[in-house]
This record gives structure tokens, C-alpha cells and sequence, in this order.
């Protein structure tokens, strides 16, 4: 399985997942459809599916006219049906989602929204966390609450630390300086900043990043309690 990272709009990114032998692919979160349809007949790819990690529109605004295109079918949370228009396959938590191609675990991670979810491609060691975990990170809590987004961290925390994570934005080092003021000591920060300013400087997404590489930098997930991580997000915040 390869995946193709896909800038959209200001800092947004989509993935394709590609069946290599066959060119059958999956698009997660198309912000928008042009850049997805550029790739697409470029490569000669065959598009299946549209995944959706939550409902928000620069995560779902590519999904109509990539459908009317390719009559690929879009896949969700069974509790955002409502919100993801023309939703075709409603996945729930825990449940593993799969076909010819792609086999993906579905991870419900509320806080962000309260229908996001995580797709986890657990052969590859893939995951793809939208706008809830973020490389050096976390989302906003916009629909769910400092619990619930807490609680979908540590469900993230816990999967291979070798995962490759792919998120929703390039934030990245935006992050980064929000984590060095708070853990000004942290070597492992440190050296992952050098290295996302070089994939920057090189015009390169600072994406895939790694759990392990989060469990080491990301104060988010480095926060002890609920306490320490409400405080962190408040602050984020107004950072
Ligand atoms: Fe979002």
C-alpha cells in the first residue's frame, strides 16, 4: 500500500492510499476535488473510495464532485451520517472496514468533532488522525469535551510506536514552538524541529510522523493527567 500525500487548499492535506498492483486507491479527506482529480488521471488511478475522518467542510469538500466523477463511495462514522452529505457506508468503532484492497480498524477519537474517527491500517502500520492528533499537537476541542479528547489521545498512545501518522494540516512547526516553551529541555524536540524546518526549507510535508516520535515531542500526549493537558490545550489556544 503507498500513500500519496496531496496538498489542498491553504495548509490541508489529503492522502491517497494506492493498491500498488492494481491502482485501485481510497482518498482520505478530500478538501477540495481539483487537486485529488489532478493526481488521479496523471496516475491512472482507479478511485474507490472517499474516506472521512469527520464532517467538517475542509475535510469533506471534495466528496460530491469526486463521487459525480468517479462514483466512488463515501465512507464515515455511523453517528455523522446526518452530517456527511451522501454518505454511502457508515463504519463504527472498532469495527474493521475492509474490501479486496484496503483493511483499515475504525478508531472512534471524539473532542475535535463527536463523530471523529481514526483509520488505522493496521498491516502497514498506518494512521490516519485528521484533525485530532497532530504531529507535535492536538486538535481543538470544537464538539466533545477536555475528556473525551484526552481519553482519544491515549487510545492513539497506545498503537505501535512505529504507526506512521498522517494528519489533516500542516501545523507542524507551528506546534513545535508551542512545545518548546512549555518542555524547554526536551532533546528529542530539539532535533525533531531541525529536521522539520529542513523538510520545510525543501518545501517537503513534515508528514508522516511517528507515534514514537510523538510519545517523545508532543506535549499533548506527554501530559500527565487530564488536569495538565486541559490547562496545555487552553493555552494552545490563545498561543
Ligand atoms: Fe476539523
Amino acid at each position: 500500500m503507498k500513500v500519496e500525500i496531496i496538498k489542498c487548499l491553504q495548509d490541508n492535506y489529503s492522502y491517497l492510499i494506492i493498491n500498488e498492483k492494481n491502482q485501485n486507491a481510497c482518498v482520505i479527506d478530500p478538501s477540495e476535488a481539483k487537486p485529488i482529480i489532478d493526481f488521479v488521471e496523471k496516475k491512472n488511478i482507479n478511485l474507490k473510495f472517499i474516506l472521512n475522518t469527520h464532517h467538517h467542510y475542509d475535510h469533506i469538500g471534495g466528496n460530491n464532485e469526486l463521487k459525480k466523477k468517479y462514483g466512488v463511495k463515501i465512507v464515515g462514522f455511523i453517528n455523522d451520517k446526518d452530517k456527511i452529505p451522501k454518505i454511502d457506508i457508515f463504519v463504527e468503532n472498532n469495527q474493521t472496514w475492509m474490501n479486496e484492497d484496503f483493511q483499515a480498524k475504525i478508531i472512534h477519537i471524539p473532542g475535535h468533532t463527536l463523530g471523529h474517527i481514526c483509520f488505522y491500517f493496521s498491516k502497514d502500520k498506518i494512521a490516519f488522525t485528521g484533525d485530532t492528533l497532530f504531529s507535535l499537537g492536538c486538535g481543538r476541542i470544537f464538539e466533545g469535551t477536555y475528556e473525551q479528547m484526552f481519553a482519544s489521545l491515549n487510545k492513539l498512545k497506545k498503537l505501535p510506536i512505529d504507526t506512521k501518522i498522517y494528519c489533516g494540516h500542516e501545523y507542524t512547526l507551528k506546534n513545535s514552538m508551542f512545545c518548546l516553551q512549555y518542555e524547554k529541555n526536551n532533546k528529542n524536540l530539539e532535533k525533531k524541529i531541525f529536521e522539520i524546518k529542513d523538510k520545510l526549507k525543501n518545501n517537503l510535508p513534515t508528514l508522516p510522523s511517528t507515534i514514537g516520535e510523538e510519545l517523545a515531542c508532543n506535549i499533548f500526549l506527554r501530559a500527565k493527567n487530564l488536569e495538565d493537558f486541559s490547562k496545555l490545550r487552553d493555552l494552545k489556544d490563545n498561543f
